[in-house]
């Protein structure tokens, strides 16, 4: 059978990753696709930059147009990242009759709708797994797997480098930002890690899980996002003293009377398996109804494990090359034209129990008028944990533990809480989820 040829737009981590992997098993990957796949070209900001080793066949260029325009080519890979010009070169493959693999989740987050339609007008595909949770092939589970089952809700750990700064601050009682630095070293990072410690990429890929599940079209505006830079050593270990760990997660979950779409730091009680997944490790819990729960496990950035989820994709458009659009799995699991628009539900309606770090006078009545307060907006406590105070130190903190509550309740409490003259500063406040 005739051999399929890629171009990559952009050759950095990613790229060489997935070019290194199709030449160490091409042997293994011939056999399974049923034909050779050829890297041809590459283009790249700076000809001049060295390169993985073993890779000087694949031709380089900086004009993103050899790729995209060159008739040999059948696949075009995008890992150059960013919307533009990414956004525009995949829109003139597309046209050009190229199947497009990306690992860029920004992108399918905000124009997957605009690319999917236009692929499904030249009757071509546009493949993401590498989109979420690099290496584990998460969203082919979902999509193909599962698709028997009607999915409740999913949370994972679905930014490699924000689970990596936690993991080392609580093990090694390391500094966010040197672990920050170490994880860009790594090739962790975005291009701009904000994307990672503000929750921004999380919120990528929780688009685009909760569309695949759910069967609704891509609102990455929809997504209530918190990222990690608030959280402090403290709030790490007095959650361990509760028998918590503090990991950062997205959240789909279908209430019944809309969806919930959050991304968050989140308390999860240390026995579950997925409080355990540390360092660049992603995991993925699912709740469906047939199945019931499954776990999806794995690497979650980092060139090879990216690279082993885009050579999946390019082999998964040279072998669907020649089915009608019919007859592939939807982009979005669900029939291009069964999409539903579901209502999304604001945050204020969003019901789980709470950790709050509260830094009080050290008085007498000071608990009395808290709980009062919780009382109040009907909140009920299911742990306490009150600290002496630090030396020449006047105020000392108290941890709570509350119970499951809709967040409307909580925001109406730590206000009245904060106003209190024996109370200093803000209340700290972290979701905690028993994903029972
Ligand atoms: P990277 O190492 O920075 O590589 C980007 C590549 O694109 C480089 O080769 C760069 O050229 C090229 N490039 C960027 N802008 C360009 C332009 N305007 N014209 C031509 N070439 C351009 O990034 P990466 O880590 O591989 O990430 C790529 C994509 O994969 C991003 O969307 C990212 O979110 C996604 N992703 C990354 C990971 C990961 O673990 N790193 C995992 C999953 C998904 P030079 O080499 O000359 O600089
Ligand atoms: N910056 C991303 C992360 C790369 O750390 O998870 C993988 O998508």
């Amino acid at each position: 059978m005739k051999p399929v040829k890629i171009g990559f737009l952009g050759f950095g981590t990613v790229g060489q990753g997935a070019a290194v992997v199709l030449a160490r098993n091409a042997n293994e990957i011939s056999r399974r696709a049923g034909r050779q796949i050829i890297v041809k070209s590459a283009v790249v900001r700076d000809i001049n930059r060295t390169r993985e080793a073993g890779l000087e066949e694949v031709k380089l260029s900086t004009d993103p147009l050899d790729v995209v325009n060159d008739p040999e080519i059948d696949v075009v890979v995008e890992v150059m990242g960013g919307d533009e010009p990414s956004r525009t070169l995949l829109l003139q493959a597309i046209a050009n009759g190229k199947h497009v693999v990306t690992a860029n989740k920004a992108l399918i987050a905000r124009f997957g709708n605009e690319l999917f339609e236009a692929a499904r007008e030249r009757s071509v595909s546009v493949a993401f797994e590498a989109a979420v949770a690099g290496g584990i092939p998460v969203i082919k589970s979902i999509r193909e797997g599962l698709a028997g089952n009607k999915i409740h809700w999913l949370a994972g750990i679905i930014n490699g480098t924000s689970n990596y700064i936690l993991s080392e601050m609580r093990d090694k009682g390391r500094d966010f930002s040197d672990v920050l630095q170490e994880a860009q070293e790594l090739g962790y990072a975005e291009a701009d890690p904000t994307f990672d410690v503000e929750g921004v990429d999380a919120a990528h890929k929780l688009t685009i899980l909760a569309s695949i599940a759910f069967g609704v079209p891509l609102n990455f505006d929809a997504v209530y996002i918190e990222g990690i830079s608030g959280i402090s050593r403290e709030d790490t270990a007095y959650a361990e003293e509760l028998g918590y760990r503090i990991k950062h997660l997205g959240i789909a979950r279908d209430t019944g009377g809309g969806i919930e779409l959050r991304v968050h730091p989140t308390l999860i009680p240390e026995r579950r398996l997925i409080a355990n997944v540390d360092g660049v490790m992603n995991a993925i819990l699912v709740q469906a109804d047939a199945v019931g729960p499954t776990l999806y496990y794995g690497a979650g950035a980092g060139a090879e494990p990216t690279g082993s989820s885009i050579v999946a994709d390019i082999m998964d458009a040279a072998r669907g090359a020649s089915a009608a659009v019919d007859n592939r799995v939807p982009h979005l699991a669900f029939q291009h034209d069964a999409l539903s628009e579901i209502r999304v539900a604001s945050p204020g309606e969003f019901e789980t129990s709470f950790y709050l770090r509260i830094q009080v006078d050290d008085k007498p009545g000071v608990m009395a008028d808290i709980s009062r307060i919780l009382a109040e907006e009907d909140i009920s406590i299911e742990a306490i944990i009150q600290k002496e105070p630090a030396a020449q130190s006047t105020t000392v903190p108290i941890i709570l533990l509350t119970r499951k509550i809709v967040e409307g309740a909580m925001d109406a409490a730590i206000s009245k809480i904060e106003a209190l003259s024996s109370v200093e500063g803000e209340v700290k406040r972290i979701r905690v989820e028993s994903l029972g």
